[in-house]
């Protein structure tokens, strides 16, 4: 049994990545830390465990920050909805999270299990950053890091030309966890926009499965497949669960190992990854990066938890 801890700005991407990991067999999600990012940090509590409450579990989630390590908080609800879920109607208020802070619960739980616990972050990285300030040893002790984040070794940006949301939004801490020497695997918004696209099949076929959780990751996702059609794309695409599938099952996926940073400060060089990609002008190699993860089997991965 794998056991996950997952930091999330839960969203509908995030929700069903989310899913994914406590509808599979194989997995145990020890808590669901939460952080500020597509929405404000209080919604994105209720969505987690409006999350954790339809997939039937007990996870717990704990609230994590609610800023940046260094600026304020700029979501990504104009993409998301206001609520982050579609503004689809969910009942998204009046549940109660754990008793506890987040960025302590990823201190505690990698340091209590070291070498036994896998970190998925799906969001800004405020609350990793701010757990490996606290307790650096942390990095020594977590087994795999795996990262929704950056643009991958060549891959466009969303939020600018050159930058993805989860580093724009938090780019000093995302630099601070990029340069930590943790076990860093990073599948960046490349990877969703050529794997893990919604198509029109592919969301039919969604529908054809008919169960609630299948309902539910269409729903949710109406605001983002509105804004992907509205500009040219197929089909909404899903970056977190794909991040998801690949720490579920990393076997399928190309990588390649190389020197990263993460820029910081404003303008244009905001959250932009600086990847050495000849291998010799930028340091040690510190990041898998996720090439190539095969679309046919995130779908199934993807479909199997949506008929759970
Ligand atoms: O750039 C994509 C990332 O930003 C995803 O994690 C999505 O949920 C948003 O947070
Ligand atoms: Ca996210």
């Amino acid at each position: 049994m794998r056991r996950f801890l997952i930091d999330t700005d839960t969203a509908s991407d995030d929700a069903v990545a989310i899913v994914m990991a406590l509808q599979h067999p194989d997995v145990h999600v020890e808590a669901l830390t939460v952080v500020a990012g597509n929405v404000g940090l209080d919604q994105a509590v209720q969505n987690a465990l409006y999350t954790v409450e339809l997939c039937g579990k007990e996870t717990p989630v704990y609230a994590g920050r609610a800023q940046p390590i260094m600026r304020t908080l700029e979501t990504a609800q104009s993409i998301h909805g206001h609520d982050g879920m579609g503004d689809c109607g969910l009942p998204l208020h009046g549940r109660t999270p754990a008793t506890g802070r987040g960025v302590d619960v990823i201190v505690d739980t990698i340091l209590g299990s070291p070498g036994e616990v896998t970190l998925v972050c799906l969001g800004p990285l405020s609350n990793v950053a701010a757990a490996v300030l606290r307790a650096p040893e942390i990095t020594e002790a977590v087994e795999r890091v795996v990262i929704m984040g950056g643009t991958g070794v060549h891959g466009p940006g969303n939020v600018s030309a050159m930058a993805e949301f989860n580093f724009w939004a938090d780019p000093e801490a995302a630099a601070i966890v990029t340069a930590s020497g943790m076990p860093l695997e990073f599948v960046g918004w490349d990877i969703s926009i050529t794997s893990a696209i919604v198509t029109q099949e592919r969301h039919d076929a969604m529908l054809a499965i008919g169960t609630p959780l299948a309902r539910f990751g269409v729903d949710i996702a109406q605001a983002v497949r509105r804004f992907a059609l509205e500009h040219g794309m197929e089909g909404d695409d899903l970056p977190d669960p794909i991040a998801m599938a690949h720490a579920i099952d990393p076997s399928v996926a190309e990588i390649s190992r190389l020197n990263v940073k993460v820029m910081f400060g404003d303008g244009g060089q905001r959250g932009v990854m600086e990847v050495d990609r000849m291998g010799f002008v930028g340091g040690e190699p510190n990041v898998d990066i996720v090439t190539h993860y095969p679309s046919d089997h995130f779908f199934e991965l993807l479909f199997d938890a949506y008929r759970t």
